[in-house]
Order: C-alpha cells, then structure tokens, then sequence
C-alpha cells in the first residue's frame, strides 16, 4: 500500500525560506517524518516536490494506478489552480490538503483554496506536525470510507 506525497512551489526551500511562518525543518525531515508515521502503519510513500504546475497534474493523475491516497501541500497554487483541481476530481483517490501555516490568519489571497472543495480533507496551521495529522487522516479515510 503507498501514498503520494505531493509538495508544490518553493517548499523545496523549506527551512530556509521564511522560517518564522514556516518553521526550520527542511524538506527532507518532512519527508523522513511521513515515511515513519506511514511505515507505523503498514503504508509506504511516494515524494514528490516540484515549482512546476503542469508536474504537480502529472502526479496527481498517476496516484490513480500508483497510490491509496495524496497528501499535497499545493503552496501557492492553492490560491489559484484551476488545473490542479481539476487533476483531483478526475481521479477516484482521496487527496488530503495541508499547509504548514495557519493561511487564515495570513493575507485575504490565501484564505481561499480552489482544491478543498474537491478534496476529503485539510489540515492548516499546525506546523510540519501538520503533515503527521495528514498522513494519519489520509490513513483513517482510506481505510474506513475509501474517499
Ligand atoms: C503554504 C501556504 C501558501 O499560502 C503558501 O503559498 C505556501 C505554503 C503553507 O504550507 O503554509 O507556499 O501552502
């Protein structure tokens, strides 16, 4: 069984980018954390970072055939991908949302996101915990309702 972990623009960055919004930890530990809590529970986990829209689709299309479910921090494209909602609605997979900060809080442009509606689930606010919280929930979901 495997998850997609799918990180959007600049979260390459991590740890040095902005560290009093998003933290210090850096890309890799939030990878090393969600293969840990996946591994607890018997999932295995694909990551992928990319600052490129169209490879962001490519990915969520292929966890069709190669995933249970998605965890995407979209980023940026959040607030504006019409493409990326789209590549979620047209796969049968749940897709679980998490931003590191707490976006409504932050400016009016982020307090939209073009992916919740079409998404199971969100997390926000809670730091790199946060991808914790939402690889637990992807679990939870897959297991008890499928999407
Ligand atoms: C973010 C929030 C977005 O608004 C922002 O563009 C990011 C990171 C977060 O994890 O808090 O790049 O998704």
């Amino acid at each position: 069984k495997r998850l997609f972990l799918i990180n959007g623009p600049n979260l390459n960055m991590l740890g040095k980018r902005e560290p009093d919004t998003y933290g210090n930890k850096s890309l890799e530990d939030v990878v090393t954390l969600v293969e840990q809590v996946a591994a607890d529970q018997g999932y295995e986990v694909t990551s992928f970072q990319s600052n490129h829209e169209g490879d962001l689709v490519d990915w969520i299309q292929r966890a069709e055939e190669g995933a249970e479910g998605i965890i995407i921090n979209p980023a940026a494209y959040t607030h504006t991908s019409i493409a990326l909602r789209d590549a979620i609605s047209a796969i049968s997979k749940p897709v679980v949302e998490i931003h590191i900060s707490n976006v409504h809080e932050r400016e009016s442009f982020r307090h939209t996101s073009m992916l919740a509606p079409v998404c199971s689930g969100q997390v926000v606010g809670f730091g790199i915990d946060g991808y914790r919280l939402a690889t637990l929930g992807m679990i939870q979901k897959i297991e008890s309702e499928g999407r």
